[in-house]
């Protein structure tokens, strides 16, 4: 275990890891707008909204920093309507830091709604069929109006699998528009610009990202291009792969993953930030997450169970109603069962968030997930 802490900085931006476990971490990233506690989760907030929750509630779950997207932003309400407004924290109310994704990864799920070139993408909103382009500058920019306090770079996600010669056309795509998001971001005091590592399922590809990336300096590295259709080992050995090529003392942010074990699995593997939907989407379908893995709350065993999802959780909707009444709303379709649901469902990834922080800290991290993992094998009780 590590008791010294490293620490960077860039204008304000700093990240201390304040103890280690193996190749796991943990620490602080320090920005203008306050503190990330690593490893983080950060529920995603597309719209300018963690759909069904509150802000109040989200932060008091122990979330220090939100996602927003500049794709959904760009097009509804519109980036120069949000900064006439002060911006996304006065307009949303969370005024934490919010990190924001560069609208690349958002647009290449358009299919073929989408035209790319060297210069950027050109697309038709899915909104109203408008046309729209991207471009490293523009997309920076707009993280700029939108006042985001980690803004990421423009990148081409490559859905896997894939041929050797269109993963390598994207990454390399991908370099040039790290520089120029890099030039375009200039000096911002208190943000941080985090370039992206692509390069698929291929080690030499991942390699050379991630080293190319690293020269040029980041505040943050992000690992791209996963959770895209591989499996689970795959995605597991990319991280260990890109994982020595990325400078030991910056943040690294796996994006769009994922699951409570590739969480853990991925933090084992020297991760500090992550976000998913899946969390707040499946609390919108009537799953769970729990101490016991994933509950289907749709299903029919439920009906007339008296008893609590999980009397020991932090999170008063896993307390308090019974798995009968969630079953109940979830079938019928009402709200309340979505916002108790989602607010299950954030509560548990970020207890498990604080769980392994802790457990990193006081050296039995390799304890922490052991259990972890035998009582979601366990299964719903
Ligand atoms: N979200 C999940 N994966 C990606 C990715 O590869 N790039 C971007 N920009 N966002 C993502």
């Amino acid at each position: 275990m590590l008791k010294t802490p490293e620490t960077t900085t860039a204008g304000e931006v700093s990240f201390a890891i304040h103890a280690t476990e193996g190749t796991a971490r943990t620490g602080a990233l320090h920005l203008g707008r306050g503190s990330v506690r690593t490893p983080a989760f950060m529920p995603v907030g597309t719209a300018g909204t963690v759909k069904a929750m509150y802000v109040d509630q989200v932060k008091d779950l122990g979330a220090d920093i939100i996602l927003g997207n500049t794709y959904h932003l760009m097009l509804r309400p519109g980036a120069e309507r949000v900064a006439a407004l002060g911006g996304l924290h006065e307009f949303s109310r969370w005024q934490g830091p919010i990190l924001t994704d560069s609208g690349g990864f958002q647009v290449m799920s358009l299919a073929g709604l989408r035209k790319l070139d060297k210069n950027g993408v050109t697309f038709r909103s899915h909104i109203d069929g408008s046309h729209h382009r991207l471009t490293p500058e523009r997309s920076v920019e707009i993280q700029t109006l939108l006042d985001s306090d980690i803004i990421m770079q423009l990148d081409e996600c490559v859905r896997l699998p894939s041929t050797r010669k269109d993963i390598e056309r994207a990454m390399r795509l991908s370099l040039d528009w790290a520089e120029r998001s890099k030039s375009a971001f200039g000096t911002q005091p208190g943000k941080a610009i985090f370039g992206i590592v692509q390069g698929g399922d291929i080690p030499d590809l991942r390699i050379a990202s991630a080293e190319a990336l690293s020269s040029m300096n980041f505040p943050g590295y992000a690992i791209g291009g996963l959770a895209v259709g591989e499996p689970q080992a795959v995605m597991l050995d990319m991280i260990e792969t890109v994982e020595p090529h990325l400078p030991r003392e910056k943040p690294r942010y796996l994006m769009g993953v994922g699951t409570p074990d590739d969480l853990i699995e991925s933090v084992s593997r020297g991760i500090d930030m992550f976000d998913c939907v899946m969390p707040t989407r499946a609390g919108r379908h009537g799953l769970a997450y729990s101490r016991f893995g994933k509950v289907n709350l749709k299903n029919a065993r439920h009906a007339e169970d008296p008893r609590p999802l999980d009397e020991a959780s932090s999170c008063p909707a896993a307390r308090d109603y019974s798995r009968a009444y969630l079953h109940h709303l979830t079938k019928a379709n009402e709200i309340l069962g979505m916002m108790l649901l989602t607010w299950i469902n954030l509560a548990y990834y970020q207890d498990l968030m604080a769980g392994m922080r802790a457990a990193i800290a006081e050296g039995r991290f390799a304890d922490f997930k052991a259990k972890t993992k035998e009582n979601w094998a366990r299964g719903d009780i």
